[in-house]
């Protein structure tokens, strides 16, 4: 039986952080993806724009959707739960500020909150985001943010306690932009906030995964006028209002590419439900030049081993390349593979940690820390790109490890299933944030595990 949405996280969160994982049993059977993470919270925070309720459809279980679900709430947006299991009603009639105090014991780890910005600049004229810690509200990773938010007009106060900013009265109005990186969470930000600025906003390298196309076709149930022009131009043509929305949340390909590749570690066979071909082709290519097989049916995608696995050089990119989320669990499946593989990842500048735990568990990997490549760059990037290199097959033996972030903890406990004899896995409640009833799934597959702490 599913968990009610209203009961949230909590509930379907794993009852304990650490798993006695007992290896070598590949995995077998059927998990279901739902929406994906990454476009369901930023539509919620999108029906702060409307002026009548919105709906969204297959909404996943997971603490970040917790997250941004309270600090909606702190905002006076009442949510319900819709007509259908996974659906939710947000009402955003009553929205007004809310007090620091609330919003900083809401935001929890999330980065989402930056997200809120232009909404409320739009709703109530200020908002304020609280520092979530400095890795995370560091100028670094939001200075594409807040450099969009000034343009459009805002002004920026930064404190000791996170960040204010006001929009002095005006309507914010349209913006020429130019990012420096087709950054995802940027174009987020601009899209959200251009819908009900004055005038027209052009925005230039934007980024354009499936989940932005996702959140652009929300935005234009609810009356925004955006077209996407060739070479990542987006153009947003500012509307005084915009109305609710009823949209169902494109699928969750992250976690789809996260179960394929655990198929291929374990030397399973995995239907992952809801699975669709067309925003995985470029995983499914490496899947198959790995010695991966797969079948796209109607309801979703079959995946196994086709015989031996085979190394790969790859390369992490902005879409249409291979996400960096799907990086981690296919590099466990490389220590499996004959021959010598290469990972460039070229997208954030520290995802290559989770490999010391797999090393632990006798994998032959090293890790470049600034890079294989010195040619010229088929796209022009910052200097923070790593490489690691996977020699296989390596037979993998239990270990203890502890669960590093949330695609690396998902590739620690993939390691722990393909590893031979028992490993005990800490912080494993990290994955609550983007994997549905993680452990439900794991169970329903066939894994051999208890949870121990
Ligand atoms: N960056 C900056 N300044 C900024 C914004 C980004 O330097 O103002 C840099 C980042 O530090 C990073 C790069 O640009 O090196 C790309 O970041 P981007 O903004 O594209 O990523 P994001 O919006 O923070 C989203 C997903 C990530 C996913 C990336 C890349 C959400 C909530 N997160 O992050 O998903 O890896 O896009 O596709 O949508 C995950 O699901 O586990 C996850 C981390």
């Amino acid at each position: 039986m599913t968990t009610p949405l209203h009961e949230t996280t909590l509930a379907s969160k794993p009852s304990g952080d650490v798993l006695a994982i007992r290896g070598g049993r590949p995995l077998h059977g059927r998990v279901d993806v739902k929406g994906a993470k990454n476009l369901a919270t930023k539509a919620m925070v999108a029906t702060l724009l409307g002026e009548t309720a919105s709906t969204l459809r297959d909404v996943p279980d997971l603490s970040d959707v917790a997250v941004v679900r309270s600090l909606l709430e702190v905002h006076g947006v009442r949510v319900t739960e819709g007509d259908e299991p996974g659906a939710l009603i947000f009402d955003p009639s009553e929205v007004e500020s809310a007090h620091f105090e609330e919003i900083d014991a809401h935001a929890g780890a999330s980065r989402i909150p930056i997200l809120f910005c232009g909404p409320l600049l739009h709703r109530l004229g200020q908002a304020f985001i609280p520092d979530l810690g400095g890795c995370r509200i560091g100028d670094r990773p939001i200075d594409f943010h807040l450099d969009a938010l000034r343009k459009f007009g805002a002004t920026v106060e930064k404190l000791p306690s996170g960040i204010r900013l006001s929009t002095g009265g005006s309507r914010l109005h349209g913006a020429n932009i130019h990012l420096p990186y087709p950054s995802v969470g940027a174009t987020e930000q601009v899209l959200l906030t251009a819908v009900r600025a004055e005038g027209t906003t052009e925005l230039r390298n934007a980024a354009i995964e499936p989940e932005i196309m996702d959140l652009i076709a929300v935005l234009q149930k609810m009356g925004a006028i955006i077209s996407y022009e060739p070479n990542r131009v987006i153009l947003i043509e500012g509307v005084e209002k915009l109305r609710g929305y009823d949209h169902r949340s494109i699928f969750d390909r992250n976690e789809a590419a996260s179960w394929a590749s655990a198929a291929l570690a374990t030397d399973g066979e995995i239907f992952v439900g809801g699975a669709k071909q067309q925003e995985m082709l470029t995983f499914l290519n490496v899947f198959r030049k790995a010695g991966g097989w797969f079948d796209v049916r109607e309801d979703g995608i079959l995946f196994r081993r086709d015989g031996e696995l085979k190394p790969v050089i790859v390369e992490t990119d902005v879409h249409p390349g291979f996400m960096t989320d799907w990086q981690q669990p296919l590099v466990v499946a490389l220590t499996q593979a004959r021959g010598r593989s290469v990972v460039h990842e070229t997208v954030y500048e520290n995802r290559m940690g989770f490999t010391g735990a797999l090393i632990k568990m006798g994998a032959d990997i090293v890790v470049h820390p600034h890079g294989l490549q010195d040619g010229p760059r088929r796209v022009a990037r910052r200097d923070l790109e790593q490489a690691a290199v996977i020699t296989g097959p390596t037979p993998l033996h239990g270990a203890d490890i502890v669960v590093p972030d949330l695609r690396g903890g998902y590739s620690h406990v993939i390691a722990a299933l393909t590893a031979t004899g028992e490993s005990r896995v800490s912080g494993v409640d990290i994955l609550s944030r983007g994997y549905e009833k993680f452990l439900d799934k794991l169970t329903a597959l066939g894994a051999d595990f208890d949870v121990i702490g």
